[in-house]
């Protein structure tokens, strides 16, 4: 069984779909944000402010590198992984790329009450968002194997997509 790499924008659901999936296929998830915690024993935003974006970008790297040995594995990615391409040929050697889209009014609304995303402090709006989005949008295209759109739909429905895809 080959790894399942959910990929997008921040606040597309990965996690909440990458618990749904779990259910449904009884696979195991990693979620990569709290693994790279895990191993440097730090929430995300102070990686950001004490190593930088690059040592950050690193261990997202380092994490993938690290998968080739495991059962099929449903992977919750951080928002940035498709933005490298030695990250993207990492994902497509064992796994399938999806990526889950939605629309900026929805990212704001999924996002604007939490404070753990660094990128999107200083100016967390839905114009900054789009152009965001706008910039990394080509990145995640190319990357993915499926996309799925989560606008409106359920977590549970959003499953059972990429369920038939696979
Ligand atoms: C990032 C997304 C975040 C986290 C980090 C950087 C990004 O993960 O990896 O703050 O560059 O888009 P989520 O997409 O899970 O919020």
């Amino acid at each position: 069984m080959k790894h399942i790499f959910l990929t997008g924008f921040m606040g597309t659901g990965k996690t909440t779909i990458s618990g749904s999936l779990k259910e449904l296929l009884h696979m195991d998830v990693i979620d990569m944000d709290q693994a790279i915690e895990d191993m440097e024993q730090m929430p995300i935003p102070e990686i950001f402010a004490q190593m930088g974006e690059t040592y950050f970008r690193q261990c997202e790297t380092g994490f993938l590198r690290n998968l080739k040995e495991r059962e099929g594995t449903i992977i919750s990615c951080g928002g940035g992984v498709p933005l490298r391409d030695e990250n993207v040929e990492a994902m497509k050697a064992c796994g399938i790329v999806v990526l889950l889209t939605a629309s900026p009014e929805t990212i704001y609304e999924r996002v604007k009450d939490s404070h753990d995303r660094p990128l999107l402090e200083q100016n967390k709006t839905p114009e900054y968002i789009r152009e965001l989005l706008d910039k990394r949008e080509p990145y995640y295209k190319r990357a993915a194997d499926l996309e799925v759109s989560t606008d409106g739909k359920s977590a549970g429905q959003i499953a059972e997509e990429i369920k038939k895809f696979l």
